[in-house]
């Protein structure tokens, strides 16, 4: 078992490491990353906290440069995912709701992989834009007509949480009253180490267990009664004369109403905020949007790195870079980290939607076999809202500080106060 080494206060296992100023985790990493790169190689860190009734686990080794990250991702024959992609333990009792594609190997998730792709192509995301432009329209005249009623404007809730959910449930076919019982179950599974939304394990699990119901028998019903939406073709879809069983369903859903929804939302949430931040930048976008919306989109996706981590286990003894990992340990890969790597992006935490090479970022992983299914709708989502809201709200900007998720996983905002004119 490796030692454990770390440099400047970097305890990446506690959630105070997780409290501290952006800045101040920022310089952390580049800390690491110096260490990595021009000292004794990757960081061995301890699991200082677990959520309550969670498994304590014995340490893990952080990739923290742009290539170390790369060649991690890219080795899935010996960095596994089936172990678990967070850095803590996954409790036994969660892995029936959580074993969907992104904790499988292959041979297993390629298959997985090209069932469900069926419900990505080009076609089908064409037909969800759509859908994404009714929804972001119908934010925004929302907001208008609660601001013009005297009350304050959260972004966060007016917004960023609401976009990211609604399209998940369009595509799968949730009925819009049932779409608040999905969001509270979402953030019950992915706050569960902030106080504010931390249950215990049981609540976790009680969470987990709704949502899971809910999804077999919604794609029960949509195999044997289909309409036009995902649900319909990823229940009828077959690879090698298999279909997805309900079970499968279920937890795929549980994956996607998580993935797409926290993700999708932070990054918008960052944006503004990063928007409002650097007047510059959003001008540049706002009178060039047709050309900067793709490039801002990834830029504020590597700025904000939704997705701080993802973690695999050694499947056997492997060597990278100065870094000797025994089979069985586990390597967490910095995604926050790698996209602020130096070599790669320089002075990376400066928000600057005219890098050359911000598509090259690592916020969707790094272009391993789970590279994110869902980062062409993402992208879009991120596109359409900020067009709806430069062309409508043309003077939107967030007024307070973003209240942040306490995480080491999903770099979250929880709040964020903004103010416009109608
Ligand atoms: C800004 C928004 C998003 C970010 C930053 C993000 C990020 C990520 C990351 C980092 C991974 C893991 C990649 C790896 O380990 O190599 C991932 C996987 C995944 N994402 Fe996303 N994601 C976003 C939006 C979405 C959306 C909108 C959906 C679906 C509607 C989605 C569905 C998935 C799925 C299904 C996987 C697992 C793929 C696999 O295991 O093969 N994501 N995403």
């Amino acid at each position: 078992m490796a030692e454990y080494r770390t440099v400047a206060d970097a305890y990446l296992g506690s959630n105070d490491f997780w409290l501290k100023p952006l800045d101040a985790r920022n310089d952390a990493f580049a800390a690491m990353r110096h260490e990595t790169k021009h000292g004794d190689g990757m960081c061995f860190h301890e699991e200082l906290s677990v959520i309550e009734g969670g498994i304590r686990g014995p340490g893990f080794w952080s990739a923290v440069t742009y290539d170390d990250i790369k060649e991690v991702n890219r080795k899935a024959d010996l960095f596994s995912s089936a172990a678990g992609i967070t850095l803590g333990e996954q409790p036994p009792e969660t892995l029936e709701f959580f074993g969907s594609m992104i904790v499988m190997d292959n041979p297993r998730h390629a298959k997985f992989r090209m069932l469900v792709q069926k419900g990505f192509t080009p076609k089908m995301v064409a037909a969800i834009e759509e859908s994404v432009k009714v929804r972001a329209k119908r934010l925004v005249t929302a907001a208008k007509d609660k601001k013009a009623a005297g009350e304050s404007i959260d972004f966060v809730e007016s917004f960023a949480a609401p976009l990211p959910l609604q399209i998940i449930c369009d595509m799968l076919g949730v009925p819009e009253d049932d779409e608040q019982q999905i969001f509270d179950w979402t953030n019950t599974i992915l706050g569960a180490g902030d106080p504010e939304f931390a249950m215990d394990l049981d609540g976790l699990i009680m969470g987990a267990a709704g949502m899971f119901d809910y999804a077999q028998a919604l794609g029960e019903s949509r195999l044997l009664d289909p309409t036009d939406d995902i649900a319909s073709t990823l229940m009828h879809a077959e690879v090698d004369g298999e279909r997805l069983t309900a079970a499968e369903f279920g937890s795929f859903f549980i994956l996607l109403a998580v993935a797409g929804n926290e993700t999708t939302r932070n990054a918008i949430s960052w944006g503004m905020h990063q928007l409002t931040q650097h007047p510059d930048q959003r001008e540049l976008l706002r009178a060039n949007f047709d050309d900067m919306a793709l490039p801002a989109a990834d830029e504020i996706v590597r700025w904000a790195s939704p997705v701080i981590h993802m973690r695999r286990t050694a499947n056997e003894d492997v060597q990278i870079g100065r870094a000797k990992i025994a089979a069985g340990e586990k390597v967490v890969m910095w995604y926050w980290s790698g996209n602020r790597d130096e070599d790669h992006f320089p002075d990376g935490h400066r928000f600057d939607i005219t890098r050359s090479n911000t598509k090259d970022m690592e916020g969707y992983g790094a272009g391993g076999p789970h590279f994110c299914l869902g980062a062409n709708l993402a992208r879009r989502e991120i596109q359409v809202i900020y067009d709806e809201i430069f062309r409508e709200l043309p003077d939107l900007e967030i007024t307070g500080e973003p209240d942040r998720l306490v995480s080491g996983f999903i770099n979250g905002i929880k709040r964020m106060p903004c103010d416009f004119s109608v």
